[in-house]
């Protein structure tokens, strides 16, 4: 074997049985199905389409949107659809270096043997450029400008350079595809660049419309105990106002799914073949205030949407 195939080998080696094979969709209807009936989300045909015709010119697309509303869940299922392969996920924090996502050699090794391929393990972003496969970069606002700058040189011209080894490593497919996502309202992460913010399709997410989130509610709950479309409008009242003040913790779509899903639990280990008002009462308070103080306004928020 070349000394060329080592990366690739130890790529496979570590990566291959993780990066597993499922089915390739690339229509945007057919998409939009196959996201409801075996990934649970519910997803617009137009985000479909505007995700996939970036893909088809290898532009990187940026999810921006409050927590909650599916940003990570439809970016993955999105990149497995499109390249029929798992994808990766990159979840960003501020010291992620080139060494957490390229690769970096062992320092006892390097040192015995001087940089070289056995001395490198490959990470999950040239291992996804190998394997052809999509690459989650969650919460990019997280990391540092470095880190942002680099990754765009990677995308811009589809290769990653490692000087120590002295080899361009070349994207082969159209399967290398990166979905980044981004809470701009998060006061305590960094601001994107504008050479960021240049190269990428920016799709903004909001909170879903009523009759959007009841349908992910029904898609994600469970069929028994029953819950009527009177309590889970109840439920969604809440979430509005609470989305509406300017005050409070502002809850997403995957908090509305898990208040009805404990208060499904609750009347279930109550023995309940349908949930009461009771059941929403009681687990709303607890899932909805996030401090102490909360505590009374969430449960009077609960009373006044009831009158
Ligand atoms: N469009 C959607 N379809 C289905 N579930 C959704 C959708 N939007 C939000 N959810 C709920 O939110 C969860 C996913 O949220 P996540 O992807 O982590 O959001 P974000 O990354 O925007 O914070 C799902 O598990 C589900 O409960
Ligand atoms: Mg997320």
């Amino acid at each position: 074997m070349s000394e060329g195939d080592l990366i690739e080998k130890k790529v496979h080696e570590i990566y291959g049985n993780l990066i597993t094979r499922s089915r390739m969709v690339r229509d945007p209807s057919v998409a939009v199905k196959v996201l409801e009936h075996e990934y649970k989300l519910v997803v617009s045909e137009e985000l479909v389409r505007l995700v996939y015709a970036s893909f088809l010119n290898g532009k990187p697309v940026l999810f921006e949107g409050p927590p909650g509303t599916g940003k990570t869940e439809i970016g993955q299922a999105l990149l497995e659809l499109w390249s029929g392969k798992k994808s990766f996920i990159l979840p960003c924090s501020e010291n992620y270096d080139e060494y957490k996502v390229i690769g970096d050699f062992h320092p006892l090794m390097a040192m015995k043997m001087g940089f070289t391929e056995e001395s490198f393990t490959p990470r999950p972003l040239l291992a996804a450029m190998i394997l052809d496969t999509g690459v989650l970069v969650d919460e990019i606002r997280r990391s540092n400008d470095e880190f942002q700058n680099m990754l765009l040189d990677i995308i811009d011209k589809r290769r990653v350079v490692v000087p120590e080894l002295k080899r361009l490593f070349l994207s082969k497919g159209t399967g290398f595809q990166i979905i980044f996502t981004s809470n701009p309202d998060d006061v305590a992460q960094n601001e994107l660049s504008d050479a960021f913010l240049r190269r990428v399709v920016r799709l903004k997410f909001t909170y879903p419309d009523r009759d959007t989130e009841t349908k992910i509610i029904r898609l994600r709950s469970s069929r028994k105990p029953s819950i009527s479309n009177d309590m889970i409008k109840v439920i969604l009242n809440v979430i509005d106002r609470l989305r509406n003040s300017s005050i409070l913790h502002k809850p997403g779509t995957d908090e509305a799914v898990t208040w009805t899903k404990m208060a499904q639990a609750i009347a279930e280990l109550e023995g309940y073949e349908e949930v009461k008002l009771r059941h929403i009462k009681e687990t709303g308070i607890s899932l909805l205030s996030k401090r102490s103080d909360d505590e009374e306004i969430i449960e009077k928020l609960i009373n006044d949407v009831l009158v």
